[in-house]
């Protein structure tokens, strides 16, 4: 800031008008850096000061040389100048903002991550795996969009069986130029894996696999066109109906409680022979009929069999593409069951779910309660 005082060359209405511009923007910069307290108080004293302030020097000197016509627009033009530099220190230029210091305030509530959980359906899917590792199963996994082969051929379906049809297997677009067995389908269920498990390895097989399905059902309270499945397979010497049957027995004990019971039904797979749907006492009314086992004391669980020689042959077919000489699936030799269970349907029996779509709607309410 300048301290020497200006002179007025004249009093005319030109030279003030000049000389008082030349002061106002002297204010407006001297104001442009107020921005401290030190600051904004230096600038008063500088401007406003009693004794010593530029102000009241500058209006001494210019006031006492002044015609007297002239100082009726000198005292206006200083208190305008006045105003402009009280102004100045009403509103101060903005301060340059401080280095912003994170204050940690540990008086807030803490932030809650509430851990998560698995889906019902996949801590039911671990629940029937880990029955299994127990009896020394392990698990294998396979693709979803997989081959006419491994879904239906190599599983001794017929060409014109029912299930090949569009109207329950959702088809892969434009398959059509490809050969029958290379035509892809979303699997229609976990099965095809038995067949790529035994092409890749020779007995002794203990396995569960896991997996999603799809089919072209309607969707209702106990159907969705994508379900989960478990599918077991063991290929060794000597297994013996009475093996599955020991088996499927001890699983479900294991799953619905000792004092379930379980009953095998002769049924039909294209893959087993011979084979069996496996029923177990109500779980509800401990077999003496209720409306969940339709009065009948027992509720259809799952489908097994004894593995079909046709399918060890596909097998035995595909590994001799690769070694002439295997004979590592000889029905002569070996023997093996299979069983398959909807995952969704026992997930809903343990939990007395009563729709479907609870599991994929992902409604907090509902899957809350596993927590
Ligand atoms: N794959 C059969 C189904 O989806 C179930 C099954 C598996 C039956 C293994 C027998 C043996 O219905």
């Amino acid at each position: 800031m300048t301290d020497t005082i200006p002179t007025l060359s004249s009093y005319d209405e030109t030279a003030l008008e000049a000389a008082f511009a030349t002061l106002a923007e002297e204010v407006r910069t001297s104001a442009a850096a107020l921005t401290t307290p030190e600051a904004q108080e230096n600038f008063r004293l500088h401007w406003l000061g009693r004794k010593q302030g530029r102000l009241k020097l500058i209006s001494d000197a210019w006031l006492k040389s002044a015609p007297p016509e002239a100082r009726k627009p000198l005292g206006i033009r200083f208190n305008q100048l006045k105003q402009q530099i009280e102004q100045a220190l009403e509103a101060p230029a903005a301060p340059i903002a401080a280095p912003k210091v994170q204050a940690l305030d540990i008086t807030l509530p803490g932030v809650i991550r509430t851990p998560g959980i698995a889906h019902p359906l996949l801590s039911t899917m671990h629940e029937i795996v880990r029955v299994f590792h127990h009896l020394g199963y392990s698990t294998n996994l396979g693709p979803q969009v997989e081959s006419d082969f491994y879904n239906f051929e190599a599983l001794n379906f017929p060409q014109d069986h029912p299930a090949r049809d569009t109207q329950d297997t959702l088809q892969i677009a434009n398959q059509h130029a490809k050969p029958s067995r290379d035509r892809l389908l979303m699997r229609t269920h976990t099965s095809p894996v038995q067949i790529r498990t035994m092409i890749a390895q020779a007995p002794p097989i203990r396995i569960v696999i896991p997996g999603k399905v799809h089919r072209n059902d309607a969707a209702d309270a106990t159907h969705s066109p994508i379900f989960h499945q478990i599918e077991g397979l063991c290929v060794d010497t000597n297994i013996t109906f009475s093996d599955l049957k020991g088996t499927l027995d001890h699983a479900m004990k294991a799953l619905f409680g000792s004092a379930v019971k379980t009953r095998f039904f002769p049924s039909f797979f294209p893959f087993t022979e011979p084979s069996a749907d496996v029923q177990i006492s109500c779980i509800f009314c401990g077999g003496s009929g209720c409306r969940k086992c339709k009065h009948s004391g027992w509720i259809e669980l799952l489908g097994c069999g004894m593995v079909d020689p046709h399918v060890f042959a596909s097998v035995t077919e595909e590994r001799r593409k690769i070694d002439p000489a295997d004979d590592a699936y000889n029905p002569e030799k070996i023997t093996g069951f299979a069983f398959g269970m909807g995952v969704e349907r026992i997930a809903m029996m343990l939990h007395g779910v009563s729709d479907i779509g609870h599991f994929y709607s992902g409604d907090m309410r509902f899957l809350e309660q596993f927590a």
